[in-house]
């Protein structure tokens, strides 16, 4: 069986250097102060969209976007309604679907599973969320909102509120403000829905400054960009441990009133109850905009990946361990059994390359 397609995919933003972001936010920035230039860049192209999970703006930006760059799009946004409900591994549906389309955007409820895809399809794929592993596409959105909307990069002191634990859109953006001059991090939850330590080991090795703490009242005054997330209901194993962490952080306008007037509030969004609806008039929150920025550095993703020219980043670096399993339960490994078993490193510890975690060497 032949694995790794030589194409350029998108699994991990931190897979392509810092310099390759910025020329993606600098043509997301052309993009939205004049979308009509491109309004055929991408004719004849066709988009898959393969969304194992629900989705509004992830989905519906990447369809606006190639619509709006005079391409056509195809997908599923219900697996039940696909040949996944007759049992299809994702090889097969994403092997089939990169034979139709030019490129394809993926996004799946388990960590690791875009990049099990990419092994083997044959057009480049993006990964739009694994489970509760990376989101890349809305870090790229997160820093086009950043950079239009604070002027840089550099220097922010950011506080990452709720979820830490599941929340993909924390991770990727937690490793992309890494690579940043000066980033200064404030991780604000339950002890419960703390960070995993693979991701806060980057801050250690980065030399980067960052706490964590519960309060985020007593947060809120020292922030430069507060970015809120929903409690990953469907990341829980069971109710109770949902019902116990349900509600536990709500910005409202107090909390607002304590915030720096140049604070700006950020949100991925689907939003619960994490911010009351009364501080969606307050000109620091952001995060409607956000999702508009979302669609014009999507266009500038799919045309650069489209275009071809870059060097791809190497799916895979480490090597196949035929006797070791990944430790993550909730890794891809585990569901499509055919996988061949790549880990990163020599020691003691072994870093899955589907999801990331460290597995003991035996
Ligand atoms: C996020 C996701 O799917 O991870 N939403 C999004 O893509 N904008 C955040 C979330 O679901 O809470």
């Amino acid at each position: 069986m032949s694995y790794i397609y030589n194409n350029l995919n998108l699994i991990d933003l931190n897979d392509y250097p810092v310099s390759w972001w910025e020329k993606l936010l600098d043509l997301g920035h052309k993009i939205l102060t004049d979308p009509e230039a491109y309004a055929e860049s991408c004719k004849g192209k066709i988009m898959g969209t393969l969304f194992y999970e629900p989705s509004t703006r992830t989905q519906m930006s990447f369809q606006t976007a190639m619509l709006r760059l005079g391409g056509t799009i195809i997908g599923f946004d219900n697996p039940a309604t696909s040949s996944v409900a007759k049992g299809e591994n994702i090889k097969d549906t994403t092997k089939i679907v990169s034979g139709y389309a030019d490129i394809m955007v993926m996004r799946h409820p388990v960590a690791g599973s875009v990049k099990a895809a990419a092994l083997t399809a044959g057009c480049p794929v993006i990964n739009a969320g694994d489970g509760g592993h990376l989101h890349p596409t809305q870090t790229l959105t997160d820093l086009l909102t950043l950079k239009e909307e604070k002027g840089t990069l550099e220097g922010l002191t950011i506080g990452l509120c709720g979820d830490l634990k599941n929340g993909r859109t924390v991770h990727s953006l937690i490793k992309a403000m890494s690579c940043f001059k000066g980033t200064n991090f404030v991780l604000i939850s339950t002890p419960e829905l703390a960070l995993p330590a693979y991701i806060k080991d980057i801050f250690s090795a980065g030399g980067h400054k960052f706490k964590e703490v519960t309060s985020l009242d007593k947060a809120v005054g020292e922030l430069d960009v507060l970015y809120m997330t929903r409690i990953q209901q469907e990341r829980f194993t069971s109710r109770e441990e949902y019902e116990k962490q349900k509600g536990c952080y709500i910005l409202d306008n107090k909390k607002m009133a304590a915030a720096k007037k140049d604070m700006i509030v950020l949100h991925p969004l689907p939003r619960v109850d994490e911010i009351a609806i009364e501080v969606d008039d307050d000109p620091r929150a952001m995060y409607f905009k956000q999702a508009k920025y979302g669609m014009y550095i999507r266009m500038a993703l799919i045309l650069t990946m489209l275009e071809g020219r870059d060097k791809p980043a190497p799916l895979i670096t480490g090597r196949v361990r035929r006797h070791h399993n990944c430790a993550n339960p909730l890794c891809i490994t585990h569901k499509e059994t055919y996988l061949p078993h790549y880990f990163r490193g020599d020691g003691s510890l072994l870093e899955c390359e589907y999801c990331d975690e460290r597995t003991l060497a035996e």
